[in-house]
């Protein structure tokens, strides 16, 4: 039986029955632990073809499927996800200081939308032991470091500066190849960083520090208003910086399948899945307007195939992250969406490269 339809028959049911978190924290394990034996299998999870190959800040990547921050938090994995067939891997978000995150439940699967629903507020080991991990780490794969601010109401104005470039000196001379700021995450108090002061402060210290060496990204919210979505390009193109991840979860519950009754019982918190592609895409359209063309995007809102992924790049996106695909489709989504858009972009007899950004030349 293939693996993808081994996950989906027997792996999925037995995990969907434990409660999402303990779920997450079981597979997380069981990829730590399975990891080495991945490249015995490895024609099953790597996609073999070299027509994804794409450059991302820089590094050459041997194809554009990316795991999404969030999934490995602390870099547990960094050793491994190369072997299940990522181009690269966000570790993260890091912060300052280490964190419990939010009181617990807190992650929820909305399994008819597929999607999911998490307020865990940026849960983790923090920068110091995340660095110190790394850097004795087989890495596996390349990898980029999402770094966000401890969640902690009492650190805020200078301290909150202080926090965000305690991390990023924690981190920059790791060997990754790029850094994301993250000004999105909606479940901390002051997660969604709105003031273009404090933005643009955060740009310029960070910059001071690295001299322009590591390219440095800051990922969106899908929810912006154009104002806010315009300061910060604007900020982010007086800062030098290398790009925008596009995007993190919406606050937003619109056309969901899941009842009323069901999501009010969930609560707050940031929705990810097939609900999110349509904002994640038309953030990244947004973007792909504003940003200065030598800039780069990183798609990411509820990619699951090969179509998803072409449509984030044909909009404006050089590489896509994955993450609640993953939980529904399992471990070979990586290697899937590869074949599927390696076949769609054949189809289209268009190269990799020449279909980023395609959709505005197309327009213009
Ligand atoms: C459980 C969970 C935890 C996440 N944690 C983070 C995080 O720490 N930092 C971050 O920038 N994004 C985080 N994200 C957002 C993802 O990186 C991604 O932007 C979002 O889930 C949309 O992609 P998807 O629809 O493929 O899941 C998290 C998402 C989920 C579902």
């Amino acid at each position: 039986m293939d693996h993808a339809l081994f996950y989906k028959q027997y792996i999925r049911p037995l995990l969907f029955k434990l409660d999402s978190e303990s779920a997450h924290k079981l597979a997380h394990e069981a990829g730590h632990l399975a990891g080495s034996l991945f490249p015995l299998f490895a024609n099953d999870f790597k996609y073999q073809g070299n027509d994804l190959s794409v450059n991302l800040a820089g590094t050459q990547l041997e194809n554009p499927v990316g795991l999404a921050a969030g999934f490995d938090k602390n870099g547990l994995l960094a050793s491994m996800l190369g072997n299940i067939g990522f181009g690269f891997a966000e570790i993260g978000s890091v912060t300052g200081k280490p964190s419990a995150g939010n009181p617990k439940p807190r992650l929820f699967r909305l399994v008819d939308d597929e999607g999911l629903i998490n307020r865990l507020g940026l849960n983790g080991d923090g920068a110091d032991v995340v660095a110190q991990r790394l850097k004795t780490t087989n890495l596996s794969l390349p990898i980029g470091i999402n770094i966000a601010k401890t969640n902690d109401p009492s650190i805020k104005g200078d301290l909150a500066v202080e926090d965000i470039l305690h991390s990023f000196k924690a981190v920059k001379d790791l060997p990754a190849i790029y850094v994301t700021i993250n000004a999105s995450c909606p479940n901390t108090k002051e997660g969604i960083l709105e003031e273009k002061k404090q933005l643009a402060t955060i740009f310029s210290e960070v910059q001071k520090l690295n001299s322009g060496k590591l390219p440095l990204f800051v990922k969106l919210s899908p929810d912006s208003s154009d104002e806010l979505l315009h300061d910060m390009v604007e900020e982010a193109i007086g800062n030098s910086l290398t790009g925008y991840v596009c995007g993190n979860t919406t606050t937003t519950r619109k056309s969901l399948r899941t009842n009323s009754q069901m999501l009010e019982k969930i609560g707050t918190g940031g929705l990810s899945g097939r609900p999110l592609k349509d904002l994640g895409l038309s953030l990244c359209r947004r973007i792909a307007k504003l940003k200065d063309a030598n800039q780069t995007i990183i798609g990411v809102g509820g990619i699951f195939s090969g179509q998803d992924a072409f449509d984030y790049i044909v909009a404006g996106a050089t590489v896509i992250e994955i993450y609640t695909g993953l939980i529904y489709e399992g471990p070979t989504l990586p290697k899937q969406i590869c074949e599927e858009l390696s076949a769609l972009l054949k189809s289209r007899r268009m190269s990799i490269t020449e279909a980023t950004g395609s959709e505005s030349k197309i327009k213009a």
